[in-house]
C-alpha cells in the first residue's frame, strides 16, 4: 500500500474512480447513482459565498504585535500590558469599490482591518489607509457607496455618479483630496499607513476615558505609483498587491509598522474648533502628538485563503476592556452594521471560524442556529439569572459613565462645520509635483462629467484654496467665475 491518502466522498467513504463518470454502456446516460459525481457536482455550486458589498478584493496574512512603549495611564487593556509583551493578529488589505477580481493597483482607498487575538477576547480595528472619510453621517454610506459602484444600466463604474455625489457632499472634499493624491495608488500594501480613522477611547485602571486616534506607520517607508505605472501594471498583473504580500512573507521579508497614538482628554473635546468625533477631520499633530506603543509585524501567509482571509470577519464592535467607543455616529453606525453582515455572509455562528475565534475562552447564554460545530455549550445552563454556576456579568468592566445632552432631532451635519480648511492646508502642505499629480490626477478623473457637476465641485475646490479651484478648472478648460457658489 502506497502512503498517498485515499480519495473519499464528504461522507468518508473511498472513492473508486475519479475520472470516469457512471454511465450505463460506454456511450449511454449517467446513473442517480454515482453519488461522488452529484456530490461533486452539487458541492461545486456551491463554493461562492457572497462576496463582500464593499472591500470585496483582499489579502491577508497573520502576524505579532509587540509592546515597545509602556501606555498604562491611559489604558488599561491587557494588549498594551508589559513592553515586550506580544499578541497573535490578523490582518486584512482590501480595495473599497471593485468586486472580487478587482486590480489591486487601481486608485482606491485601502482598507485596512486588524483583529488582535488578545487574552481578554478579540480586538478588531477595521480601518483605513486614510485619516478620514468621505461622509459624517451614516445615512450616506448606501448612497456614496452606490455612486462608487456600477450604473444600473451601463453596467460600468461611473464619473458622472461619483462627481455628482461628492460635489453634493462637500464634506468628502478632504477624503477626495487624499484619494487623488499620490497616497490612493500605493505601490504595495507594505508601503502605505494605516489608521484606525474614527475617535475611540481608552479607559485607565482609575476608570478615566481618554479619547483616541491609532496610526500605524509603514516602517518599509510610504511608496506610491504614478498613473503609467498603474496603467502598466494593471496590464501586466492584476493581482500585484496580493503577489507582493504573499511573496515578501514567504520569502521572510515581514513587513511592519509601527503603532502610534494620539490621545485627547476628555474635557478637550469641547475645546476644539472641530468636531474631534468627525470622521472627516484630522487631529492636529502639534496639539495631539503621536506617541509610540508597539510594532506590528506580518510574519505568516495563511495556509489556506478562503479559509482564513475569504472567511475573516472584522467587526468594530469587538472591543476590549481598556479600549472603547466614542459617539462619532459613522462608528456607531458600524457597531451594527458588520455582524450584521457576517450574519449574511457567513452564518449566524462565524465566530466559530479559527480565523474568527477568540483565542480566550467564550462563555455566552447564544445557542444553536445553523453550522453549530463547538458542542453548543453542552449541558450548560441556557438561561440567567440561574442556580447552576453559569457565567454572570462583571460591574468592574463598566465603563465611566459618558455625558450626553439634547433634544432628539435630524440636525444638519453639515451647519458649522468647515468642510474646506483641513482640505485645503492637505493641499497647501504639498510640493508643486504633488500637486501637479493631484490637479492631474482629478482632472482626468472629471472629465467627461456633465459641466453642472464639474462647476459644483470646482466651487469646493475654490473653497479650500483658490489655486486647488484654479488648477482643475483650467485643466478642464473652465473659467473659475463660472464655478457654482
Ligand atoms: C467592510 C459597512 C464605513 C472600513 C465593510 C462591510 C460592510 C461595511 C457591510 C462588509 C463586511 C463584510 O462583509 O465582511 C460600512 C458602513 C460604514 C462603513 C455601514 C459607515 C456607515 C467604513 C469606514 C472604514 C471602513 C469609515 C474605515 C475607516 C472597512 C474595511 C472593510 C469594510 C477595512 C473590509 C473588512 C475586511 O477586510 O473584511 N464595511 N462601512 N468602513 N469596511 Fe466598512
Amino acid at each position: 500500500m502506497s502512503d498517498t491518502p485515499r480519495l473519499t466522498t464528504a461522507g468518508g467513504a473511498p472513492v473508486a474512480d475519479n475520472q470516469n463518470s457512471m454511465t450505463a454502456g460506454p456511450r449511454g446516460p449517467l446513473l442517480m447513482q454515482d453519488v461522488h459525481l452529484i456530490e461533486k457536482l452539487a458541492h461545486f455550486n456551491r463554493e461562492r459565498i457572497p462576496e463582500r458589498v464593499v472591500h470585496a478584493k483582499g489579502s491577508g496574512a497573520f502576524g505579532t504585535f509587540t509592546v515597545t512603549n509602556d501606555i498604562s495611564k491611559y489604558t488599561k487593556a491587557k494588549i498594551f500590558g508589559d513592553v515586550g509583551k506580544k499578541t497573535e493578529m490578523l490582518a486584512r488589505f482590501s480595495t473599497v469599490a471593485g468586486e472580487a477580481g478587482a486590480a489591486d493597483a487601481e486608485r482606491d482607498v485601502r482598507g485596512f482591518a486588524l483583529k488582535f487575538y488578545t487574552e481578554e477576547g478579540n480586538w478588531d480595528l477595521v480601518g483605513n489607509n486614510t485619516p478620514v472619510f468621505f461622509i459624517r453621517d451614516p445615512l450616506k454610506f448606501p448612497d456614496f457607496i452606490h455612486s462608487q459602484k456600477r450604473d444600473p444600466k451601463s453596467h460600468l463604474r461611473s464619473g458622472t455618479m461619483q462627481w455628482d455625489f461628492w460635489s453634493h457632499s462637500p464634506e468628502s472634499l478632504h477624503q477626495v483630496t487624499i484619494l487623488f493624491s499620490e497616497r490612493g495608488q500605493p505601490k504595495t500594501l507594505r508601503h502605505m499607513n494605516g489608521y484606525g480613522s474614527h475617535t475611540y477611547s481608552f479607559i485607565n485602571e482609575e476608570n478615566e476615558r481618554f479619547w483616541v486616534k491609532f496610526h500605524f506607520k509603514t516602517m518599509q517607508g510610504i511608496e506610491t505609483n504614478s498613473g503609467d505605472e498603474v496603467a502598466k501594471l494593471i496590464g501586466e498583473d492584476r493581482e500585484s498587491h496580493q503577489r507582493d504580500l504573499f511573496t515578501s512573507i514567504e520569502e521572510g521579508n515581514y513587513p511592519k509598522w509601527r503603532l502610534m497614538v494620539q490621545i485627547m482628554p476628555e474635557a478637550d473635546a469641547e475645546k476644539t474648533w472641530y468636531n474631534p468625533f468627525d470622521l472627516t477631520k484630522v487631529w492636529p499633530h502639534g496639539d495631539y502628538p503621536l506617541i509610540e506603543v508597539g510594532i506590528m509585524e506580518l510574519n505568516r501567509n495563511p495556509e489556506n485563503y478562503f479559509a482564513d482571509i475569504e472567511q475573516a470577519a472584522f467587526e468594530p464592535n469587538n472591543t476590549v476592556p481598556g479600549i472603547g467607543f466614542s459617539p462619532d455616529k459613522m462608528l456607531q453606525s458600524r457597531l451594527f452594521a458588520y455582524q450584521d453582515a457576517h450574519r449574511y455572509r457567513l452564518g449566524v455562528n462565524y465566530t466559530q471560524i479559527p480565523a474568527n475565534k477568540p483565542r480566550c475562552p467564550v462563555h455566552s447564554y447564544q445557542r444553536d442556529g445553523a453550522m453549530r460545530v463547538d458542542g453548543n455549550g453542552g449541558a450548560a445552563p441556557v438561561y440567567e439569572p440561574n442556580s447552576f454556576g453559569g457565567p454572570v456579568d462583571g460591574a468592574r468592566f463598566k465603563e465611566p459613565p459618558l455625558k450626553i445632552s439634547g433634544d432628539a432631532d435630524h440636525y444638519d451635519h453639515r451647519e458649522g462645520n468647515d468642510d474646506y480648511r483641513q482640505a485645503g492646508d492637505l493641499f497647501r502642505l504639498m510640493n508643486e509635483v504633488q500637486k501637479t499629480h493631484l490637479l492631474d490626477a482629478i482632472a482626468g478623473a472629471m472629465n467627461g462629467v456633465p459641466e453642472d457637476i464639474q462647476r459644483r465641485q470646482i466651487g469646493h475646490f475654490l473653497k479650500a484654496d483658490k489655486a486647488y479651484g484654479e488648477g482643475v478648472a483650467s485643466r478642464l478648460g473652465l473659467s473659475v467665475a463660472d464655478a457654482a457658489e
